[in-house]
Formats: C-alpha cells, structure tokens, sequence
C-alpha cells in the first residue's frame, strides 16, 4: 500500500545489533543491583539474563528515580518495574507499598500472577481490585492489607470512596502500566481521584509500547524529575513479527477468514473485531465449521471472560475473538497468528494488537483485513510503524469454493444470535444461550465432521 515512508535497512547497522547483543549477554540481574533472592526468582522463572528495557530501567528505580518506560511489546516491562518495587519492599516491609494501574482486568490478573512468582519467597502479598467481581470479597482482601494491589480504576475509586479503613496515604509506588491509555481521557476521572490521595512523596512508574507525546497528559502523572527509558526497534513492532495484510471487499472478509483458519490450521489465533457482537457472530459462525472459537468482550460477565481467557491460555480453544479488551498487555506465549478481522480505528492499537505474539524473542505472523472502507485507517498504521507491509498471498479461486460453506454458517449464526438476542429479552429463559460457553465444543465437534466429509483441512 502507498505510504511516503521508505523502507530502509543498513548492513552497518545490523553489525551494531550483533555488536550490542553481545554486550546484553554479559550483563546479569545481579549486575544491575538486583539482591540475590529476586536473582534466583528470576532463574526460577528461566529468565537467564535482562531485557534491554530491564538492563536500563532496573538500575535507575532501583537508585529511586521516577521511570518512564518504553519499550516494544513483550520485552519485559512488568519485570521492569516489578522487581526494583520488590526489592524496595523488601528493604522497607509496609503494606499497601504499591499500586499498578492496569486498564482491562485480565491484565491486572496477570500482573499479581508475576509479582507473585517473581516475590513468592520473599512472602509478597498481593491483592487484585478490578470491577466485575464481588466489592464485599475485594473489601475483605483490602482488610488483610496486601503489600501490592493491582487495580483497574473505577474499581479502586469505588473501594477508597466506600471502603471503609481502607486508604492508600502510605503509598510509596505507584506504577502505570500501559499508561498512555491509563492517562486517556476515559479514564481521567478516575485518575484524578486516585492521585489525590496518594502521596505526592513516592515514586512513579509509566511504562507501555506506545506513549503519548503529549506533555499536558504525562504531567497529570505527576512524576518528579522523571528519566525517559526508551528502547524500541526502529519500526516499533517487534523484529520477528511478520506482518502482512490482505485487501478485499468487505462482503467476501468472512471467507477469507476462514480460509485463513485453514491454511495455518495447528496455529493459535487472536482475532480482533470492532465491537462485542461481531466477536460473538465470528466466533458462533466459526464455530459451526469446527472452530474452535471462543469470544472475549467486555460485555460478558468477569467470569466467563476468565474462563475464555483460561481456555484458550490452556489451549483448549485455538481461537480467540475478541475487541481491544485483549489488545494491551496480555502475555500468552503460545500466540502464533494475530489477525486484525476488523481494522483499528486508533493506529496505536494495532502496535498492541500485533504484539500479542511474537513476544520474548518467539516469532509470529499479524494479518490485517483492509476492505474497500478501511484504506484510509491503514495508510495511517503504515504511517505509525514507518513501513508498507506486504500483501499476504492466496489463491482466490480456493477461497472462493468456501463461499456456499461459509455462507451457511453465516445463517446458522446469524439464527443463534437473534436465540441470545431473545433469550436477553426475557424469553427462553431457562434454555441455555448459544454463546453459553459450556456448549460450545460438542457443537463445533457435529459440523466438523461434516466438514471433513467435504474434503477441508481439520483445524485443531
Ligand atoms: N529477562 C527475561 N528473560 C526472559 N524472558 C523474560 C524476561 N523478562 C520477561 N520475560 C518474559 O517475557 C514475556 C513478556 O514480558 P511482559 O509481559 O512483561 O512484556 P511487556 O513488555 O510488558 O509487553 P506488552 O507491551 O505487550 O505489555 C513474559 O512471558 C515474561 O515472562
Ligand atoms: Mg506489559
């Protein structure tokens, strides 16, 4: 696609690479200043030595600066800030010691769970406050006082406006994490009130893959003398991510996704759509051609996007559908294909997005549909990461046999969806909801068979 950026790659400069990952593999935890009992977490964990942005972040919050970290998706940085703030409690034990903001609720899950390995023998207590679960239990957890909380905002301002005993007037850290979504505008309320009654006395953390330039939103942060830590490649998606897209009209996206599935079937998908329906239609019409699909939006209740999350971490599911709920910080290794069925609307989210794989050094493959509608978006996504992706090669004719395949899936969404859409309403309301996940492998397993009949690969 026409972008005015070039592409440009120097032999000079991959001398300096090799020059530099040479470098990287002399340094240590310890060398950074790390105290021996987090080291030995960290090789418990099969961390052998730090990331670029753990080489330059550690060092400076462990000699109490405020940090601004930015560095491309899955290069660490929740070790980053996780273990300097570890240490820092366990030279000055105090409960209530910090505070990661996280914007979606599956990442504040994430984040206890690294704290925890990373501090699990130094007896960290952590606590997670995100909406969606019971306030009562989250109160109880609060009462135990837990060194580190982890919390997505609205939550935490319902807790310190009505929690009673619970104040945070003793923070010394508090970290953003994906913080120029954290300082976004839908967020600001409740940002705001969380800084006025934390301690202007403490240090802050901001880290993410993309940050924003604009000065007004970082000083809300309210750091002090801050050090900008920036280590990104030069197109700001990761090296080993191959990225292409594929351009068609809008009506044919849906076999051409299919088509897909099928080609790079024994692979694990994130595939992200615009909005909650579309992921529910996706995931019900891949399903009823055997995929194993499974939707993640913000408009299912806490436990089932837990448990569709689990699902496809434990590999049970191989496809994952979901809005940009799952775009930011999620760490799921196993991840080989993100697809961007529907495309971006912020150019930023698509850095997010892609980097769901490809994380830590693995490789992974992004395609992003671009239909009739969406040219514009996409110059903009080239623009943003500097480069012009190639096209991602099929063959037409193949895709086009799907067509009658395809299109008779769409109707049997199309159907299931308009049974939730009843069942919302008050009807059926014994029967069980199409996109009840309990049912959804016994219904993919029926057509899979047919499926096969019909000569197409079998996806995993
Ligand atoms: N020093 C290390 N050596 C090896 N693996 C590491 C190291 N530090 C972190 N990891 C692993 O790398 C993966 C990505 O880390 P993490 O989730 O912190 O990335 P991130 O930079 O926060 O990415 P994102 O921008 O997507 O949030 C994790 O699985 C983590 O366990
Ligand atoms: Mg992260």
């Amino acid at each position: 696609m026409a972008s005015d950026n070039n592409m440009e790659s120097g032999s000079e400069e991959n001398v300096d690479d090799v020059v530099e990952e040479d470098n990287e593999k002399e340094v240590t935890f310890k060398d950074l200043g790390v105290v021996d009992v987090l080291c030995e977490a960290c090789e418990q964990l099969k961390w052998k030595a730090p990331t670029k942005i753990q080489r330059e972040a550690i060092p400076l919050a462990l000699q109490g600066k405020d940090v601004i970290g930015l560095a491309e998706t899955g290069s660490g940085k929740t070790g980053a800030f996780a273990l300097p703030i570890l240490q820092a409690l366990l030279q000055n034990p105090q409960r209530y010691f910090a505070l990661i903001l996280t914007p979606t609720r599956e990442l504040a899950f994430q984040i206890s769970e690294q704290f925890e390995a990373l501090g699990s023998s130094i007896g960290v207590k952590c606590a997670v406050i995100v909406g969606g679960m019971d306030m009562m239990a989250q109160a109880l957890m609060l009462a135990k006082k837990p060194h580190i909380l982890i919390a997505t905002p609205g939550r935490l301002v319902d807790h310190l406006e009505n929690t009673k005993g619970f104040s945070l007037r003793a923070l010394k850290y508090l970290v953003m994490d994906e913080a120029d979504r954290i300082l976004n505008m839908d967020f600001e309320v409740e940002v705001d009130k969380i800084l006025k009654v934390i301690p202007r006395e403490r240090r802050t953390f901001l880290f993410s893959a993309t940050m924003t330039k604009k000065v007004q939103k970082l000083q809300r942060a309210s750091l002090q003398d801050p050090v900008k830590v920036e280590v990104s490649t030069k197109y700001q998606t990761v090296e080993k991510l191959q990225q292409y897209y594929i351009f068609i009209p809008v009506k044919f996206k849906d076999v051409y996704l299919v088509h897909i599935l099928n080609e790079l079937a024994g692979n694990s998908f994130m595939i992200f759509c615009s909005t909650c329906n579309n992921t529910v239609r996706t995931a019900l019409m891949l399903r009823s051609l055997g995929f194993t699909a499974v939707p993640l939006h913000g408009q299912m209740s806490q436990n089932k996007r837990l448990g569709a999350l689990n699902k496809f971490k434990a590999k049970n599911r191989s496809i994952l559908i979901s809005t940009d709920v799952a775009s930011r910080g999620l760490d799921i290794p196993h991840v080989d294909v993100v697809v961007n069925f529907d495309i971006p609307t912020h150019s930023k989210d698509y850095i997010h997005r892609v980097g769901r794989t490809a994380r830590a050094g693995r490789a992974g493959k992004a395609i992003t549909f671009v239909t009739q509608y969406d040219v514009e978006l996409y110059q903009r996504i080239e623009h943003l990461i500097g480069k012009q992706l190639p096209l991602f090669k099929l063959q037409e004719d193949e895709v086009m046999m799907l067509q009658e395949r395809v299109a008779e899936a769409q109707r049997m969404a199309k159907m299931q969806l308009k049974d939730l859409e009843d069942k919302k309403g008050g009807k059926n309301k014994k029967r069980k909801g199409a996109m009840d996940d309990d049912d959804d492998t016994e219904e993919a397993q029926g057509v899979r068979k047919r499926l096969k009949g019909k000569k197409m690969k079998k996806h995993r």
